[in-house]
């Protein structure tokens, strides 16, 4: 599988010096505010599990799972599979993604978890592609990893198809890949 991977876009190292700067900085302006992190699952759960054990602040662990995508192509639908295990009403929620790409599912996530009323609500993106964004999305990221180009990449937590996700790395897929 490793051969449909054209080149490698952010190196390991890469992905964890950068997530050690973006902890620093969430733990210095979340301190004493108890955030909760929603994980948008499942390309966030390697983010995820880095960010979190380097956030140095009490906080606690939430997760949702929306759906839309399949292959690479977004059909633009959303829907809540697994929503949030508790209430969020006045609390400072931080939203983590892996990747802001046309804008869609955290434009809905946003709006879904705004409806519940937190004190505040921020989102947090490894990875953002904005020459893809679709016109009407108007969240912003407030917190960013890497802005990349317009490329599917794949690895750390970013599927084709369900594969590639366990990639330490992330690479861009080569075009053969989508052929098989
Ligand atoms: P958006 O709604 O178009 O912003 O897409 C967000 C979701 O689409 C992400 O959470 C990913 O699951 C998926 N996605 C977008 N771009 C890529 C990519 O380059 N590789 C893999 N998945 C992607
Ligand atoms: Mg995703």
């Amino acid at each position: 599988m490793l051969q449909n991977i054209s080149y490698v876009l952010l190196t390991e190292e890469q992905i964890q010096t950068r997530i050690k700067e973006l902890a620093a900085e969430l733990s210095a302006e979340y301190a004493g505010k108890d955030p909760i992190f929603v994980g948008v699952l499942k390309g966030v759960v390697m983010f995820y599990g880095d960010f979190i054990k380097r956030f140095t602040e009490p906080c606690q662990m939430d997760f949702m799972w929306i759906s839309s995508y399949s292959g690479t192509v977004s059909t633009g639908k959303m829907n809540v599979k697994q929503d949030l295990s508790q209430d969020i009403k006045g609390r400072h929620v931080v939203i983590l993604e892996d990747i802001f790409d046309t804008g869609n599912s955290l434009q809905f996530t946003y709006e879904h978890l705004l409806s519940k009323e937190p004190a505040s609500l921020k989102i947090c993106t490894l990875l953002d592609k904005p020459e893809r964004r679709k016109a009407g999305v108007t969240v912003k990221a407030d917190y960013t990893g890497f802005v990349i180009p317009n490329e599917f990449v794949v690895g750390y937590g970013l599927d084709f198809n369900e594969h590639y996700r366990n990639l330490p790395f992330v690479g861009v897929l080569s075009p053969e890949a989508y052929e098989k």
